[in-house]
């Protein structure tokens, strides 16, 4: 096999066959296909796409480059949940103790935040002690005694994904529905999860901007997920404004623990018992109200043991911002749009997200939202209070945040603002 020919055949958009698949992937993930030829071959799939045939191949090789996990010693079913990504999208803290309070397994492999998009561990990482690196044993422990994990994947699963995905990010090749449907899927499947539900996110803040796009990548991740026997649905949801009212990671725990205490922001706890109510659907626990777990304590309850199963202090004070900047509505009316990308890279810009991979972020970092679109707002009243530990990114985080906004006069609004709902589709 020549990894020339395989670049030549997608460059030409036709279809490569499964033993060359099988072989690229091998080679790539051994060190025996160089970057540049991956790149191009990457370019090649983005720019000309894959069949559904090849992309089932694909992700099949990259389950098979590494290991898989087997969850089958659990008595409960197990349910797992991915995001797409967005601002603001806190939802795995509070679903991943709910669901497990409802009963079933969640175990819950997350990422870090990659540019205007938050991560999953680096929100945690801001409760003091908390450790996102478990050994598969530490994982099932945890997952054992208290229902749920939420953890780093480690190095094992999927590993030509974890090299592809490093290549993409630096070569422009992110933004492809057949290598985003594969990369994510082939983790998922590796895990071992029984069932799982995707939150395809669309809008400004997402990567997919468009809802046909967010369907097209929902229903190849859904079509994959199934073949390989794992029961799969997606709600498409929005993601042109931030979820909830906070993006920055202990801002967002901080929003989450008001969730499990029975309070929160009404789109969070929306989404939260929608994305709940699908898992335990598709995990076969039909008996259980995710809102009476809510309101009755017993998802904080799991909460508050999940965290300190992986050596958190459920009780510690969160880390506070040591410098805040308060920008005020400029006019009175109705806020008729608060953008999501714009949100996201400007609490970027304060420190709560990273350029690159290696780079820290700061806990206390990001954006309070004092309105969200379709709120009253009065001139010269707080629209959104920025955080950081350094104030000298005020600055930048502000000019990000020049065109984020728009305010309407209520006749004006009456007619050019339509609500969007938050559940835009769903697909199994
Ligand atoms: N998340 C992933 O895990 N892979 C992608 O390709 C994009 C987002």
């Amino acid at each position: 096999m020549n990894v020339i020919d395989a670049i030549r055949t997608k460059r030409d958009a036709k279809e490569l066959t499964a033993p060359q698949i099988d072989w690229v992937i091998a080679a790539y993930t051994e060190g025996k296909i160089a970057d540049e030829q991956m790149s191009a071959l990457a370019m090649a799939i983005l720019l000309n796409g894959m069949t559904r045939r090849e992309i089932a191949r694909w992700t099949a090789a990259m389950i098979d480059s590494g290991e898989r996990m087997d969850f089958t010693t659990l008595t409960r079913p197990t349910a797992d949940k991915h995001s797409t990504g967005g601002v603001g999208d806190k939802i795995t803290l509070p679903l991943a103790p709910l669901v497990a309070a409802c009963g079933a397994a969640v175990p819950q492999l997350s990422g870090r935040g990659l540019g205007h998009t938050g991560g999953t561990l680096d929100k945690l990482e801001s409760i003091p002690g908390w450790r996102a690196l478990l050994s598969n044993e530490e994982m099932l422990g945890v997952l054992d005694s208290t229902g749920a994990v939420i953890c780093a994947a480690g190095d094992g699963l999927a590993p030509a994904d974890k090299k592809l995905y490093a290549l993409r990010d630096v070569t422009g090749t992110v933004e492809s529905i057949p290598l985003i449907a594969s990369s994510i899927m082939s983790k998922k499947i590796a895990e071992g999860t029984g069932s799982l539900v995707l939150d395809v996110k669309a809008g400004s803040g997402a990567f997919m901007k468009t809802v046909e796009d967010a369907r097209e990548l929902a229903s190849t991740m859904v079509e994959l997920g199934n073949d390989h026997g794992v029961r799969t649905v997606a709600l498409l949801t929005d993601m042109d404004t931030p979820l909830g009212r906070t993006a920055g990671n202990a801002l967002e725990v901080r929003e989450s623990v008001e969730v499990l205490a029975g309070g929160g922001p009404a789109d969070v706890v929306e989404l939260t018992l929608a994305l709940a109510r699908e898992m335990l659907d598709a995990a076969g626990i039909s008996d259980a109200d995710p809102a009476k777990a809510l309101a009755d304590g017993s998802a904080m309850d799991v909460w508050r043991r999940m965290i300190a199963a992986q050596g958190g202090d459920p009780d510690a004070e969160l880390p506070r911002s040591r410098e805040q900047h308060v920008v005020t509505a400029p006019a009175s009316g109705v806020l008729t749009r608060l953008d999501a990308y714009d949100v996201g890279v400007a609490a970027w810009r304060l420190g709560a997200g990273r350029a690159r991979k290696e780079d820290p972020v700061q806990a206390a970092a990001g954006i309070e939202l004092h309105a969200k679109p379709g709120d009253r707002v009065t001139a010269g009243e707080p629209l959104l209070t920025l955080h950081t530990d350094t104030p000298e990114r005020f600055e930048e985080s502000v000019e990000a945040l020049a065109d984020a906004y728009d305010i309407r006069t209520p006749d004006e609004a009456s007619v050019s603002y339509t609500p969007r709902p938050i559940i835009l589709d769903r697909i199994s």
